[in-house]
């Protein structure tokens, strides 16, 4: 089964009064949050399983209407006309152009409106949500209904402008409420033993999941057997550690994390600013910490032993150089 999305995708768009009175064009919004992967990136490519949690603190929302002039888009990057919107926007372009091919003859030309909490380029999911909220918030002001593949689609058409032939784990984890099992381009809750806390440090490098998923492949090329035994390693780390977050084990869980960080690191994934982040993780106490996402920057997700654990082990990130730091729990069922 497939976990179901933050937001049902169904027209909900609504006339919002003017303070003069006098309606003005329907606004429809659509939402998507961050993620984060505890294990499996990059095996993903390579058909093994992995494991993602949503980061709650961190999200995307977009609003659209329709244009009463030229289209416009509005966001932290830029305000203009969509027609002259830079190049750097091309990944949202794109999925604002596939929502409106998917709303048929109902599509309507529509401004947008975004703001993304999510830092891009960090490897937690921010090209994805951005994606899935322009998305579900133009198929809402077209008054279009889509069903979850289909959205699922819609995000891979922009993610594959964001990094060539994305596996589909960020489409997929940006709409789900709790952590996710993927395997097979499909995804599964997972059952949560106990609450699991954890901490994300931004190294303040962008991370390069295009350049980083190329040289996986190159290495792969050059290495076969080595790189497939890595790959092999970390499928069945995933498969354990699905084990181990249902029952709670968190010492085997961190143990689990540090590895695939070893493994990612000889994958040629790792970055120094991550491995700085990784050792002051764990001389905090971490029970165990690794990169997340594509890697080469982007952020490090260290396991907290508990709650108040947490609140020092942000502080020493923070205090060895981590740009942002951020808390998310995944609530367990005792
Ligand atoms: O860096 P992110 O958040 O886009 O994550 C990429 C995850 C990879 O496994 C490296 C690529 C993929 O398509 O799954």
């Amino acid at each position: 089964m497939t976990a179901s999305t933050d937001v049902p995708i169904a027209p909900d768009a609504h006339p919002h009064a003017a303070t003069n009175g006098s309606a003005v064009a329907p606004v429809a919004t659509g939402r998507a949050g961050a993620k984060a992967i505890l294990l499996g990136e990059h095996a993903v490519v390579y058909g093994r399983p992995a494991i993602a949690i949503p980061v709650r603190a961190l999200g995307a929302r977009a609003e659209a209407r329709p244009a009463v002039a030229e289209p416009r888009l509005s966001s932290a990057l830029y305000h203009g006309a969509i027609s002259r919107a830079p190049e750097r926007l091309g990944v949202t372009l794109t999925a604002l152009s596939a929502a409106l091919e998917a709303a048929g003859g109902r599509a309507v030309p529509v401004d947008i409106a975004i703001e993304s909490s999510i830092p891009a380029e960090r490897g937690l999911g921010s090209s994805a949500a951005v994606s899935a909220a322009v998305i579900e918030a133009t198929l809402r002001a077209c008054g279009v209904t889509v069903d979850d593949e289909r959205l699922h689609e819609l995000i891979q058409t922009a993610e594959r402008a964001a990094h060539g032939s994305p596996s589909g784990l960020d489409a997929r984890t940006v709409r789900a409420r709790a952590a996710v099992w993927f395997d097979g381009g499909r995804i599964e809750p997972v059952s949560v033993g106990r609450d699991l806390t954890f901490v994300i440090a931004d190294s303040g490098v962008r991370g390069r999941t295009r350049e980083a998923v190329a040289a996986v492949a190159a290495r792969r090329h050059d290495d076969p057997e080595g790189v497939e035994a890595a790959l092999d390693e970390l499928g069945t780390l995933a498969t354990a550690l699905r084990r181990d977050v249902s029952s709670g084990a968190r010492d085997d869980i961190g143990a689990a994390m540090s590895r695939a960080h070893v493994l990612l690191d000889g994958l040629g994934v790792g970055d120094p600013a991550l491995d700085h982040l990784v050792r002051a993780a764990m001389s905090a106490g971490a029970l165990g910490a690794k990169l997340t996402g594509g890697g080469r920057g982007g952020c490090v997700l260290a396991l907290a032993p508990d709650l108040d654990a947490a609140a020092a082990l942000s502080d020493r990130l923070t205090r060895a150089g981590a740009a942002a730091v951020w808390t998310t729990t995944v609530e367990g069922a005792a």
